[in-house]
């Protein structure tokens, strides 16, 4: 009996361990950076109508609430946020969601135009920078540990990946144009990362 268990605890290790190698949207097993990553397809984002290269490794990150839509918890509610915020910006005239990823408090990451596309969150950071948003309103509140811990990972596999300089400079939305944006409380916190710049300052293209 003793050993009929071992066997079934051994074979439900091997199958656990074997899941979590081959599923694609886990980055980062067994470091600190893994979060569960959601692609556009993964949350039903229609195809960007404005692909325009983006010069990697950009030397900006560049962090943003939403404000509206509030926090989101789970991944249906954050992929229906994404949605929304698609369908909005495209309504705008920017052909797609304007950030380049967003985050929810679920610790999620949310593709929006990735890595190698210019996106649309900060005019004159927007050519060189990456722009991350945090799904919610965060001038009074924190966001979750599992937010914040999910977009340093998100930062820090971009700089692995050769998409962001290794000097890259972090800075909040307000510090490139007038807006509350990311919202004081989160501002005062990214204020404490390592790479976090008191100053964004404009680069010629
Ligand atoms: C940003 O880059 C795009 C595409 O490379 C270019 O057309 C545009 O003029 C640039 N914008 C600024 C403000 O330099
Ligand atoms: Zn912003």
């Amino acid at each position: 009996m003793a050993t009929c268990g071992i066997k079934l605890l051994l074979v439900l290790v091997i199958i656990s361990v074997c899941s979590v190698y081959s599923n694609p949207n886990i980055y980062g097993v067994g470091l600190p950076l893994s979060y569960v990553y959601y692609t556009k397809s993964d949350w039903g984002g229609v195809q960007s109508t404005d692909v325009r290269p983006l010069k990697t490794p950009v030397p900006y990150v560049v962090i943003h609430h939403t404000y509206i839509p509030g926090a989101c918890s789970t991944p249906v509610e954050c992929k229906a946020d994404m949605r929304s915020m698609q369908n909005y910006h495209i309504s705008m005239g920017w052909g797609d969601i304007g950030y380049n990823f967003c985050i929810g408090s679920d610790g999620g990451v949310y593709e929006g135009r990735g890595w190698d596309n210019i996106g649309i969150h900060a005019g004159p950071a927007n050519n060189y920078s990456i722009g991350i948003c945090l799904i919610g309103d965060w001038r009074v509140e924190e966001p979750p540990e599992a937010m914040l811990e999910s977009t340093k990972a998100l930062i820090e596999t971009g700089v692995l990946n050769g998409k962001v300089s290794s000097t890259y400079k972090l800075v909040g939305h307000k510090q490139v144009m007038a807006t509350e944006c990311p919202g004081n409380a989160l501002f005062n916190i990214i204020s404490e990362w390592p790479h976090f710049s008191n100053k964004f300052t404009r680069i010629k293209n």
